[in-house]
């Protein structure tokens, strides 16, 4: 794993934003897996900035969603579709029929967490695969316990995500208790992974992440068996 330390969470949008533009530039049809939640939003807010200078196009790029809530409409500002929209979909030259979020609301949830699977072999390898780490070490919404060789899921979210996500809804109570998230297998198969953390309340986690066992109990510690992560933190691990 490589890991760039940075001095804050505006030097982190920074560095997460060049090397999603590296991976982007040169490439026919680059694929990228998105994460949401606060740690991307000035790596995006720098990809918009970018693109409206015209140094990155995202013309021909596909994308892929971690995740989303079960339950919550698309126009819901708390859903993920809500978040990718204002954040970085609405700011860039994507074609919006090329960006795929997980639909929580569909009828069949196991039918919807198949098909994504299957639009994401269809689209070839992921190019890049941006993440982000749970207080609990979940990525995407893979809680503590889930297989590494897990596929797109339904997950029941565990009740200190629920409160750890509280901060975005009114109540804990608003906070939806199951999403469908990509699984862990599905993650690992990217070529590149793009692993951003901030924030000291993520010290703990993130040591056992990178230092300790690999183990399901802290499903991100799969990343240490990934050829070609990167890392970039504020925190001193
Ligand atoms: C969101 C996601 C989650 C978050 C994680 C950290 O799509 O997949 O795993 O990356 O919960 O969230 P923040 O960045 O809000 O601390």
């Amino acid at each position: 794993m490589e890991i760039i330390k940075v001095k804050d969470s505006d030097e982190l949008g920074r560095k997460a934003a060049e090397i999603v533009i590296e991976t982007i530039k040169g490439k026919e049809n680059p694929v990228l897996g998105l994460a949401t939640g606060s740690t991307p939003e000035k790596l995006y807010a720098n990809l918009v900035e970018k693109c409206n200078t015209g140094e990155i196009t995202f013309k021909n790029a596909v994308t892929f969603n971690l995740d989303e809530y079960v339950g919550l409409t698309i126009d819901d500002p708390q859903s993920y579709h809500y978040y990718m929209d204002k954040h970085l979909f609405d700011g860039i030259d994507i074609q919006k029929e090329n960006t795929h979020v997980l639909d929580g609301e569909a009828e069949d949830l196991q039918k919807e967490c198949d098909s994504f699977e299957q639009l994401i072999k269809d689209a070839g390898e992921m190019d890049l695969q941006i993440l982000g780490l749970g207080l609990n070490g979940h990525i995407g919404f893979n809680e503590p316990g889930t297989a590494f060789d897990s596929r797109t899921h339904i997950v029941e979210l565990e009740q200190s995500t629920i409160e750890a996500n509280s901060r975005f809804f009114e109540s804990k109570e608003d906070v939806p208790t199951k999403a469908l998230t990509m699984g862990i297998g599905t993650i690992m198969d990217a070529k590149k992974i793009l692993f951003i953390v901030q924030g000291e309340q993520k010290a703990d986690i993130l040591k056992a992440v990178v230092h300790g066992e690999v183990t399901e109990d802290v499903p991100a510690s799969v990343l240490q068996q990934h050829p070609n992560v990167v890392l970039i933190t504020d925190i001193d691990i």
